[in-house]
């Protein structure tokens, strides 16, 4: 028995630190926005591990880890225990399209499609409240990963409420070499703040940027778009302020690293826009990929159970 989810990575079009929190997290006010770069996850009663084995396909995985270090396994591990069950007899097989270690909550992907296909694959009753629950234990971002859309999150960016989007975004998404560490780029944003060099956000700052959402002009859109750890990231990875200038100066609306970095996303005006970018982009040889995406995506979905 095989049941086959997909999930997909993320953009903020807005990420405001509030605050660092006593238990270590930051307070963040962020909208999240889904794009067309899926993850498919495969679970399969048994398999050929039988255990909570973690497979993974795609470009640069090397660094992915196997067994229950890894979230999707950590996943099948809480819904087991929710449900009543010892041991989650399953083989993990995960085919990556969202670049790794990268600001697109590729991971939480994972997390959330697990949740979504061993839910079909156990016919459990859960309930999608119960399994957001779920979600919010193994990462921040994963229950956004499930809901999909687009939409604001509070908290440590679990608590999530729907927003309303007119627009069909379209994205030219550069990958960066190597990987950034979502802790370490939050401990650098916390070292900026310190010396001054940032200062926390206020909250409730994101009404023009979701009344634009609401029009749907990406140009009023890219007005809006919002960051605060892009210094952060900029201060770990000086090299990724160039893939920025380029993109803005082959035409983008707006350019931004996404999330924790050091993937940079580049908004542009239309779907053709968007081609002719990513092929600029591309020639300029300053990404190690470039890809075309749309939002917003839908979240994790199952596209099979058998
Ligand atoms: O929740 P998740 O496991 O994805 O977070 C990874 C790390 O990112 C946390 O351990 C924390 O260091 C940092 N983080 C944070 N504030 C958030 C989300 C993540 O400081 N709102």
């Amino acid at each position: 028995m095989t049941s086959i989810c997909v999930a997909p990575g993320k953009v903020n079009l807005s990420l405001r630190i509030l605050g660092l929190r006593p238990d270590g997290y930051h307070d963040i006010s962020t909208v999240f926005h889904a794009v067309s770069l899926t993850d498919e996850v495969r679970v399969t009663r048994g398999g050929p591990g039988a255990g909570r084995v973690v497979t993974t396909m795609g470009e640069r995985v090397e660094s992915v880890p196997s067994g229950d270090a890894n979230i999707a396994a950590r996943a099948a591990l809480a819904l087991a225990r929710v449900a009543g069950m010892d041991d989650p007899d399953v083989t993990i097989d995960i085919i990556k399209a969202i670049p790794v270690a990268a600001g697109m909550a590729g991971g939480s992907a994972d997390a959330a499609a697990t949740l979504v296909a061993l839910r079909a694959l156990w016919g459990l009753a859960t309930t999608d409240d119960e399994l957001t629950g779920i979600a919010a234990s193994l990462g921040s971002d994963v229950p956004f990963s499930l809901l999909g859309g687009t939409a604001k999150g509070t908290g440590r960016g679990e608590i999530l409420t729907p927003v309303l989007t007119a627009a069909t975004l379209h994205w030219v998404v550069a990958l960066s070499e190597g990987e950034l560490s979502t802790p370490e780029v939050y401990a650098a944003w916390d070292r900026l703040a310190e010396s001054g060099h940032v200062v926390a956000s206020s909250a409730d700052v994101d009404g023009p940027l979701l009344a634009a959402l609401r029009h749907g002009d990406p140009r009023e859109i890219a007005r809006h778009l919002v960051n605060d750890l892009e210094p952060a990231a900029l201060s770990l990875r000086p090299s990724l302020r160039g893939v920025l200038d380029m993109g803005l100066e082959l035409g983008a609306l707006a350019g931004m690293v996404s999330g924790s970095g050091p993937t940079c996303v580049f908004l542009a005006e239309s779907r053709d826009a968007a081609i002719n970018l990513a092929a600029e982009l591309a020639g300029a040889g300053v990404a190690r990929g470039v890809r075309h995406a749309v939002g917003p995506a839908p979240g994790a979905r199952l596209v099979l159970s058998r």
